[in-house]
């Protein structure tokens, strides 16, 4: 068996002990290209829909990006070997730390210059579904100076700045960790994915 290059226990351990971690390694050079070169073609193409919060209107106030779900049995290669990786951490996770993760939900997010996403937690009101936010980055030479950084609230009240360069891959635990999306000078290409549990509250 060949090494993985993405360390799975690391990701486990980490989460377990600070609730975040950034690891690289979760797809391949060409792979992540072949999602940027993807999202960037389907956002000229005007495929992704201005970003909804909550209730069914948008907000651009709070979040300024467009999004395009990943739809089972409807994606493109690349999506489809990113839904893949996602999965095997899900159930790495479900292994390592028992979290009875039951499903992934995915979406490409473009954010023009200047958008941004204000401090929010990932749960939805009234809906404990999701578990572990994940984020996953595309952009190729990304620099400090083009801003963009995802901006994570600890609990000490400090924060870190993860930049969204290709192949990053962070993970935070969605009911603990407010963050933000800090506005940048150039697009930025992400991947969001939330591993959800049965949902207790959820009321759809
Ligand atoms: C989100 C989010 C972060 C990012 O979609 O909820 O926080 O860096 N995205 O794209
Ligand atoms: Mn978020």
């Amino acid at each position: 068996m060949t090494t993985d290059r993405f360390d799975f226990k690391a990701a486990a351990s980490l989460l377990a002990a600070d609730g975040w971690c950034v690891q690289p390694g979760l797809m391949s050079a060409a792979q992540t290209q072949a999602l940027a070169t993807e999202c960037a073609a389907m956002h000229d193409a005007k495929l992704l829909l201005p970003a909804r919060t909550g209730a069914a209107h948008t907000a651009s106030a709070l979040r300024g990006d467009s999004t395009h779900w990943f739809v089972t049995g409807a994606m493109s290669a690349p999506q489809q070997a990113f839904a893949e990786r996602i999965d095997a951490l899900r159930i790495a996770l479900n292994r390592e730390l028992m979290l009875g993760l039951v499903e992934c939900e995915s979406h490409y997010a473009v954010y023009r210059p200047g958008a941004g996403y204000a401090r929010h937690l990932d749960r939805l009101r009234d809906n404990d579904a999701r578990v572990v936010s994940a984020v996953f980055y595309l952009n190729e030479n990304w620099q400090e100076t083009d801003g963009g950084a995802l901006r994570l609230y600890l609990e000490d009240g400090t924060h870190r700045d993860i930049y969204p360069h290709a192949g990053t891959l962070l993970l935070f635990l969605s009911a603990q960790f407010e963050h933000a999306v800090l506005p940048a000078t150039r697009d930025r290409m992400s991947i969001a994915c939330w591993m959800r549990q049965r949902s207790l509250g959820a009321t759809t």
